[in-house]
């Protein structure tokens, strides 16, 4: 009785303009999930028809893997390492130190409810996904003889691997690890029990994960051990006891959301470029960010950078403390909204020294480092308060930077999904699936999950994501353009337009690849159209641009090697536009124009081109967090900038890292592609020779919260490297926007910092170790 009032109510809200707003042209809108209480998390039992269609042998390649189907008990009890190990390696997956990387051996190892006890390391290969039953996370217990380097290992050592190990650690890409509890309780506290050897690059993330560890006045044990890698994030862990929360390197990483109880030191930071942590709490820990500072150069380097934001420290001796005494920049501090109840110490220097005192007290704007403003090429030096940012209440919740996890549908019954396989969408690489995947949204978006098996799904004209559509992939299912109605350069046309011109409502993509079949010059990749009247209700998650150097995109070592200097080498127009009505919440996406191919052992180079990264003009609310874009390498393409905002408003954007391709200035921007006017390209000043990592103009209440902008080469080579002038400008902002800087690094350029085309910061005054880093910049 109940359901068929509510089908009534629904069936006359589809005719509603309501209705209408949310984009659905379905007629039960969905409002909530229906999972009974005790139901599994409807992964397990969703037809598992994911492929990989590139694989040697799609048919029989096995995408989603429940390890309790290759033995795991999952008692608490039974060893289930080999089974589990079984789940992740079987099918001729890539790793073992013979193969650098893959894109066609995708694996989803689900874990039921349960506890699986190890004894030795969980090896995740390359393009994994370990995810655990999301409504109620299992544990992985490691025994007490657990034996190696930690309980999950993405990148075991081995003599003769890549740099002596599985893989290249800047180039271990595309993992991710969710929903689990990784309990190390029962090792000897002096034992250096750790639970994730977490060494990555772009394209991962760890998610909702629990680490329990002894809280022994000796414990050894440590949460994450990552000793380098380059970039990733991190969102909702919880680290409950250990000597180390996290003991982390890394060039440059995104974290938000995490929180630290009864550890000795919750972050120990050994070197890196510059991180980002957003939402950090820290309840009756020793030290609350202990970091090593004082290198200045790359064959010394410490921790270059760390920028803060939105931390509460409780009962807590130190909130933060380096390792050296600062009396001129060696090691940036930015600290925004850090609220201290009980931390007698804010900033400490090991050995007692305190650089700012605490209490209970909340710190509203503090910073170490060099701070720069308006035109002026002087700086300060400070220990000291530093310019608060303007911070537009639309980015706000609590008064802290708002955050939002990636959606996993936990209380959604299995019936509330769709599967796009199921509805006639092949996704094998081949077959185009434009109607099919347009048809499965008219039909179900905003009253159905609507579901990517995992596979390639090509399109050949533009897909329309309505509003009101949540759409969530597997192991990175992959939606591919290709085809005439992207192959005019001087015709720009979306691949993917997410919410139509003007839509209004929300959108929710996880989980998915956007990539090309070149040459695509004239492919928008992704439009971003849509306006969320909730807040952050329109956004991505682990979601991620991908053009070429991947088998199917026809833009691989075979087709476009370096220096093969090729139209049918193009790639994109622009990868990705929030066009002036939107707004957007990004969280851990990378935007890759690949320099090398991930599908051949010999990682041959490439040459591609596209035109742009990121342009926004949105308006806002638009959170970029933990968002990268590389379009790089020993390639000759040809790119005007990685990220623009033009008449953008309301930004927040931390950590964002980029890119200078590696073959400039020869030829300079914007060789191949030309200027466009109604894309709001930005102009070159003489001597600007090389793309603009970011450019700013006529936009308002902006805040970069950290940023990595490297520019590695002139022409091929790195003779530039050591001087610092591979390139001579690298951002631009207008004189009429009102942006906040923190925390921005480069490496191998001249000036860190230009305002209207002229050079403002220069990068030799602010060197901190291979980069150089300001603390703060405002107009
Ligand atoms: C790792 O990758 C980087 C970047 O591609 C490369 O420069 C380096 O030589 C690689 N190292 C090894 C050991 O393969
Ligand atoms: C990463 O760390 C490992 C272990 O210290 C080391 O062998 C490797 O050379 C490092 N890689 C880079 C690029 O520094
Ligand atoms: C932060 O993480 C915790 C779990 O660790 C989660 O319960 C909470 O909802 C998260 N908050 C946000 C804003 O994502
Ligand atoms: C940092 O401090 C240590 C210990 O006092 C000292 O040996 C080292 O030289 C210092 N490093 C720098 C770069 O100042």
């Amino acid at each position: 009785m109940l359901a068929t009032l509510l089908l009534v109510g629904y069936g006359f809200l589809a005719s509603t303009p309501l209705a209408q707003a949310l984009g659905s042209a379905c007629s039960t809108p969905i409002s909530g999930g229906t999972a009974a209480a005790g139901d599994p998390f409807w992964m397990q039992n969703i037809d598992h028809q994911g492929t990989s269609a590139f694989n040697p042998d799609p048919s029989s390649y096995q995408v989603f893997r429940n390890v309790k189907d290759f033995g795991a008990a999952g008692d608490g009890t039974t060893d289930d390492t080999d089974a589990i190990n079984s789940a992740i390696s079987s099918g001729n997956r890539c790793g073992g130190g013979t193969c650098p990387s893959s894109t066609v051996t995708p694996a989803v190892v689900f874990f039921p409810q349960g506890t699986y006890k190890v004894s030795a390391p969980l090896i995740a290969y390359y393009y994994t996904q370990l995810i655990g039953d999301a409504r109620v996370p299992p544990t992985i217990l490691a025994s007490s003889d657990f034996a190696g380097i930690a309980v999950i290992d993405v990148d075991p050592y081995i003599p003769g691997g890549y740099g002596a190990q599985w893989y290249n650690d800047t180039n271990n890409f595309f993992r991710s690890v969710r929903n689990f509890v990784i309990d190390l309780t029962e090792m000897p506290a002096t034992s250096s029990a750790t639970g994730l050897h977490w060494q990555v690059s772009q394209g991962t993330s760890l998610y909702n994960i629990v680490v329990e560890m002894s809280t022994a006045s000796d414990t050894a044990h440590q949460g994450i051990f990552m000793e380098n890698g380059s970039g990733g994030f991190f969102g909702d862990l919880v680290f409950n006891g250990g000597k180390y929360g996290m003991w982390v390197g890394n060039q440059q990483f995104t974290v938000r959301n995490v929180t630290f109880n009864n550890a000795q030191t919750a972050i120990f930071g050994d070197w890196n470029w510059g991180w980002t942590f957003q939402g950090v709490n820290i309840n009756n820990c020793q030290v609350g960010f202990d970091l090593k500072t004082g290198g200045k150069s790359e064959s010394d380097q410490t921790v270059g950078g760390e920028a803060i934001i939105d931390a509460v420290a409780s009962d807590t001796p130190i909130f933060l403390r380096t390792s050296n005494a600062s009396t001129s920049l060696a090691g940036s501090l930015v600290l925004n909204n850090i609220q201290l109840n009980n931390v007698p110490t804010a900033v400490g220097v090991v050995g007692g020294a305190v650089v700012l005192s605490g209490g209970t007290t909340t710190i509203a704007s503090w910073g170490q480092g060099n701070v720069y403003s308006g035109t002026s090429s002087s700086y300060s030096f400070v220990q000291g308060n530093i310019a608060a940012p303007t911070k537009a209440s639309s980015l706000l919740s609590g008064g802290k930077i708002f955050g939002r996890t990636r959606p996993q549908y936990e209380d959604y019954a299995v019936s509330q999904f769709i599967s796009v396989k199921s509805e006639g969408a092949k996704g094998d690489g081949s077959t185009d699936d434009t109607a099919a995947l347009q048809a499965v949204f008219s039909k179900y978006s905003g009253c159905n999950i609507i579901f990517f098996d995992a596979g390639t799904y090509v399109i050949t004209s533009t897909l329309t994501v309505p509003a009101g559509t949540q759409m969530i992939g597997e192991a990175w299912s992959v939606i591919q353009g290709q085809g005439s109605a992207f192959a005019d350069q001087s015709n720009p046309t979306p691949m993917v337009q997410v919410g139509a011109s003007g839509s209004s409502g929300i959108l929710e993509i996880t989980d998915i690849i956007f990539s090309v079949q070149g040459p695509t010059p004239g492919a928008i990749v992704v439009e971003w159209n849509v306006n969320s009247p909730t807040q952050g209700g329109a956004g991505m998650w682990d979601s991620h641009i991908r053009l070429g150097g991947a088998a199917g995109t026809d833009l691989e070592s075979s087709e476009c090697p370096s220096g093969s200097d090729s139209t049918s080498c193009f790639a994109a127009f622009l990868a990705l536009h929030l066009t002036s009505g939107s707004n957007a919440y990004l969280e851990g996406t990378w935007v890759w124009l690949a320099d090398h191919d991930l599908d051949s052992d010999a990682q041959g180079q490439l040459t591609l081109f596209s035109g742009r990264g990121i342009l926004s003009e949105s308006a806002g609310p638009v959170w970029l967090i933990g968002t990268s874009t590389l379009f790089s390498l020993a390639s000759e393409h040809h790119t005007l900038y990685q990220y623009s905002l033009v008449s953008a408003q309301d930004h927040y954007m931390g950590l964002i890292q980029t890119e200078t391709p590696y073959y400039q200035p020869s030829p300079t921007p914007p060789t191949p592609f030309s200027l466009e006017s109604s894309y709001n390209d930005p102009s070159f000043p003489s001597g600007q020779v090389a793309a603009w990592a970011l450019n700013v103009q006529t936009s308002t209440d902006i805040i970069v919260f950290g940023a990595g902008h490297y520019s590695f080469y002139q022409n091929y080579a790195q003779t530039c490297l050591p001087n610092s002038d591979c390139q001579s400008q690298i951002v631009n902002v207008d004189s009429g926007s009102s942006i906040f800087i923190y925390n921005l690094a480069t490496i191998g350029v001249t000036n860190q910092l230009s305002v209207a085309g002229a050079a403002v910061i220069p990068a030799s005054d602010n060197v901190d170790g291979l980069q150089s880093t300001f603390t703060v910049w405002t107009q």
